[in-house]
Formats: structure tokens, sequence, C-alpha cells
């Protein structure tokens, strides 16, 4: 899809590019990250020809780039950087469609591109595009930057650091709606950003440069696992040292060694259970040690008195999760129960462990500080 070949680019007697070949395929989402000055944003300017190389060719496609005409290299080719720019004096609607106009494209397609594309990023046709940018959030402005760089549905989409201005929460949910843009589109990006975090959530790939040189090009997982320099690691900082939150499981943050108690077994039996262990209710299971519920001193203590066994006492209202369920939902599901403990089971429904909030926060604590 997109390809360079021996690549180099010097000012002077100044090296800027040393080199460069790379390949990225069709629907790719590619990163370009390293340190301030290695030589992001010249890569990415050579793309749409902003920049020549001096010698060494770029690929679209199998076309040799510098045999296309620069003019209509740009308008195939999405261009987002950090301040965006739109045209003030224009609405939405007006410049999301700067390239389709440019290309001539007729009045109902499109309107039917700002419409679709609005529609995407859940801002209703209706409600923004006859806007105006000063009438609109730098958030909402810089998604409508995106959404100018997709207008005429360029195969490839090149971003510079587009959302290093932006507040982390807006900068959060725009990472969440260009990675789903681009899945949906089946877009080719390439993504400059000095931000590790970012990269490891968006990069299908991640190509690290340092002082005009490609260090190493691996998907995310594998330059957690092997980053090629003591530079990377560095870089992958404390993401490096365990995994990312959408990894982490309940596995992580359950207390184990749970004491539990048969159903057939007395009453007596489990409360003395219970003050041996300080605690005030008890798991239960069968014979099989599967599940069943849990045991309470205040239930025992109102009707203890008229059962032999614990089994009628049981309650299975303590929420149960599953060893792998990812630990921030557990969490949630926790704390909107209300109940002090969840109950996580191994796949034959035996007891794994519990999570408490205490648990999670100590578990957290150790992922945070080691
Ligand atoms: N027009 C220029 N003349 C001379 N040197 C330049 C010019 N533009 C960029 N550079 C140098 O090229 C190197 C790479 O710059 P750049 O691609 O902007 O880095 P990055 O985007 O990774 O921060 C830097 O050392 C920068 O100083
Ligand atoms: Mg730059």
């Amino acid at each position: 899809m997109l390809r360079f070949d021996h690549v180099s680019l010097s000012y002077g007697s100044q090296t800027i590019l040393n080199n460069l070949s790379f390949e990225i395929q069709e629907g790719q989402f590619a990163v370009l990250i390293g340190p301030s000055g290695c030589g992001k944003t010249t890569t990415l300017k050579m793309i749409n020809r902003l920049i020549q190389p001096n010698s060494g060719h770029i690929y679209l496609n199998d076309q040799d780039i510098s045999a296309v005409d620069r003019v209509e290299l740009r308008r195939h080719t999405g261009y987002v950087i950090q301040q965006i720019g739109l045209f003030p004096n224009m609405t939405v609607a007006q410049n999301i469609c700067v390239v389709p106009k440019l290309l001539k494209w007729p009045k109902e397609k499109c309107d039917q591109v700002v419409h679709d594309l609005l529609e995407m990023v859940n801002m209703p046709f209706d409600q923004y595009a006859h806007k105006y940018p000063s009438e609109m959030s730098g958030g909402q402005q810089q998604r409508i930057g995106i959404l100018r760089a997709l207008a005429a549905s360029p195969p490839v989409v090149l971003m510079d650091e587009p959302f290093s201005a932006l507040d982390p929460m807006t900068r959060r949910s725009l990472q969440i709606e260009v990675k789903n843009l681009q899945q949906k589109l089946n877009k080719t990006i390439i993504f400059v950003t000095h931000d590790m975090e970012e990269a490891l959530d968006l990069a299908d790939v991640i190509i690290f440069m340092d002082h005009g040189n490609i260090v190493q090009m691996a998907p995310p997982e594998e330059m957690l696992e092997n980053p090629a320099t003591d530079q990377i690691r560095d870089f992958l900082g404390k993401h490096h040292a365990g995994p990312s939150p959408e990894q982490l499981t309940v596995d992580h943050f359950m207390r184990t060694g749970i004491i539990t108690v048969n159903q057939n077994r007395g009453v007596n039996e489990c409360v003395s259970r219970m003050q041996h262990h300080n605690v005030d209710t008890l798991l239960v299971v069968d014979e099989y040690r599967h599940y069943q519920g849990t045991v309470s001193i205040a239930d025992i203590r109102l009707t203890g008195h008229v059962v032999k066994t614990i089994g009628p006492l049981v309650r299975n209202s303590t929420p149960t999760v599953h060893r792998g369920d990812n630990a921030k939902e557990c969490f949630d599901q926790l704390v909107s129960s209300g109940f002090p403990y969840l109950v996580v089971l191994n796949d034959d429904q035996t007891v794994a462990g519990i999570i408490t909030k205490t648990s999670m926060a100590s578990a957290m604590a150790e992922q945070l500080w080691g």
C-alpha cells in the first residue's frame, strides 16, 4: 500500500532521514513515534510531497509518488495537524466538503457525505452541520478537522500529533473515535505522536524513530514484549512493566484461599468457623465444591435455631464473575452492586476467590508503584 524504499534526506550536512525503508499494508493504523526532532513530521510530509527526498522512492499502491501530480496527490491524501485550522467563515458542512468540492462532486453527494460522517461521530447533522467553528469546543473542531480529512475518501490519511493540544478527556474520546472510523472505513492511517500510550492504544504497527533512523518497527504487543533498545524501553516506561488496563483481568485482583463451607454442615459448625476466621459470611459449596451461595451470621441469628444444616439459609444474591473477566468491568459491578464483595468462579463453577474494594485497591497500588 505505502512503501518507503531507501529514502534519505539531508539539509546541508545534517542528515534528517537516513535510508528509511518500510512498508505499510492497506487498512493498517501505523504510528510513527520517537523523540522530538527525530524526523516524524518530515517523514509524514514526504508522503504528500510537501518535502522531497534526496534519494530513494516512495510508492503508493505501487506507483512512485514523484510521478504523481502534487495537487492531485494532496487531494487524495487526508492530512490532519495539531492546529486543525477550520475555515472560520465556513459552516461545519462547508468545512467538511472543501476537498469534495475541489473534486467537483455533485451537491447531493457532498450533503450525503457530511450527513454520514457527522452521524458516525454522533454529531447529529441537524444540530451541527450549520454551526460555525467558533460555536464549537476545541475537541469538536478537531473532530470536524478529522472528518474533513476523510471526506473525499482518501486511501491514506496522515495525522501529525492531531490531539496533542487537547485536554486528556477529549483526547481519549477522539482517539477512540479515530480508531472506530479507521476500522469502519478500513482506512490506512499514518499517525505521528510522541505519546507512547496513544501509540499503544491506536497502532496496528509502531515505527520507532531516532535521529532519522528506524530503530524498531513492530506491533504494540511485540514492542512491549521485546523492546529493541533501552531508549524504546524508556519510552514504554510503565507500560513495559505489565499488562495494559484492558488486559487486566479479575485474576490480578482477587483474594484467594477463601473459606468455604459445605451446605450440609450444621449451623453450629458454621458459626464457629466464622468466629475462627473472623468473618461474617461464608461461601457455601456443594459436595462437588460447586459454588451455591453465601450464608451470613445475621441470617443464622434470625432463623438458625429452626434449621439443622445451613442449606436453607443460603442466599445466592451476591454477584458472581469468572476468572479472566475484565478487571475494570468487575470493579464497576462491585461498586454498583452495593455488595461488599463479588465471588470469582472457575470455569467449573468452583470458587476461585473473591474481590473486595480493598483487594482491588491494594492490587492497583502494586500495579502503579510496584
Ligand atoms: N527546513 C528545515 N531546515 C533544516 N532542518 C530542518 C528543517 N525542518 C526540520 N529540520 C530538522 O529536521 C529534523 C526532523 O524534524 P521533524 O521531522 O520536524 O521532527 P519531529 O516531527 O520528529 O519532531 C530536526 O532536527 C529539525 O531540526
Ligand atoms: Mg513533528
